[in-house]
């Protein structure tokens, strides 16, 4: 697979991450290996996880993600020198909370002790990319910033990134870096199909036009999530989430159908190729529960979309609510 080189002089990645999310609670770690091993053999060696996955799901904690993470690393000699692995902190439930808003946040001290007890989680001395994983308006922006720079320097990221931020914030946040190692990735909520504004995604944040300006003029590599809207471009059983149902929908929906037609893939993996085709590329983190949906995947980000098609899917996408 193409590599790409996260912002400036991050890691070489290939152009999708493997979204680990439900590694280890939805995915039972036997599953979650085999799509791990059909990653490495693919090259699909970048893995996105979190410190709080999945906490949400019936009898999870939080844990589970970096935990699978850790035990296929032991299972697998080499594994982890072959992998560029991603965690966040931020959004895990202080204790006795049960949502994101009461998270742990991102101050000094709070990404110092969420980093140690993720790096123990995934049995690993360093990330290969640690996100801010909910921007944290309480705590000063150049605080958390150079919280995360003391970990580059202490060798425990090699690099940094955000996400679910906007796009002043972002701005905001390059500038707090300073001469130090700057946001390098930007992780935000991206499909083809758009919602209706102001739709309360709620901890999630759109990828917007503003937001890949500032980025772009950085050099910060975008990276995308939700963008299979669950499977929902091409499985019966998946309904639209709620909020993407507005005037424009059958129009983008039947470019998308179209650009399956010219190009022999399906709805999902149109989406996918369209965003690493774009002009402005946004590198897809895709959640995957079977070797199958991974092969499909890495099969959709290797296809180099025609411009032409590419300029059909952007004009219907204007077409909004
Ligand atoms: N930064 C953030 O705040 C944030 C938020 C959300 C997610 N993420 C990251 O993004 C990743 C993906 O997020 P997501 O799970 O919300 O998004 P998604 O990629 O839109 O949906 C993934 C789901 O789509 C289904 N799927 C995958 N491939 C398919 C295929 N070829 N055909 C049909 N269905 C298919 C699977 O459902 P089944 O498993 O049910 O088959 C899979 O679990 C997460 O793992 C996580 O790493 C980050």
């Amino acid at each position: 697979m193409e590599t790409t080189t996260l912002g400036t002089h991050g890691p070489s990645v290939p152009p999708l991450a493997v979204g680990a999310m439900y590694f280890g609670t939805l995915v039972d770690e036997r599953t979650a290996h085999a799509v791990l091993d059909a990653a490495l053999d693919t090259g699909a060696t970048f893995v996105d996880t979190a410190n709080n996955y999945a906490f949400w799901v019936d009898g999870g904690t939080g844990d589970e993600s970096e935990r699978t993470l850790r035990a296929w690393f032991a299972a697998r000699p080499g594994a982890r020198d072959r992998v560029t692995l991603a965690t966040k902190v931020g959004a895990r439930p202080r204790p006795g909370g049960t949502s994101v808003a009461d998270g742990l946040g991102l101050g000094a001290q709070a990404v110092r002790t969420q980093l140690d007890d993720s790096l123990r989680r995934l049995g690993t001395d360093h990330v290969d990319l640690l996100y801010a994983h909910v921007d944290d308006t309480s705590v000063p922006l150049a605080e958390t910033v150079g919280a995360l720079q003391d970990e580059v320097r202490r060798g425990r990221a090699r690099a940094i990134g955000c996400s679910n931020i906007t796009a002043p914030r972002f701005a905001e946040a390059l500038r707090a870096a300073g001469p130090g190692p700057a946001y390098a990735v930007v992780q935000q909520r991206f499909s083809y199909l758009t919602p209706v504004p102001g739709t309360d995604l709620y901890p999630h944040v759109l990828l917007d036009d503003d937001l890949a300006e500032v980025a772009d003029a950085a050099g910060a590599t975008l990276t995308g999530y939700s963008s299979l809207l669950s499977g929902a471009y091409t499985r019966s059983d998946r309904a639209l989430p709620d909020g993407y149902r507005h005037r424009g929908t059958a129009t983008q929906l039947a470019a998308l159908a179209e650009a399956s037609r010219v190009t022999g893939l399906d709805a999902g993996q149109v989406v996918l190729a369209w965003m690493t085709s774009r002009t402005r590329p946004v590198l897809p983190v895709v959640g995957v529960s079977s070797p199958d949906q991974l092969a499909s995947a890495v099969r959709a980000v290797g296809t180099r979309l025609p411009a032409d098609v590419v300029t059909a899917l952007d004009a219907a996408r204007t077409v909004g609510p």
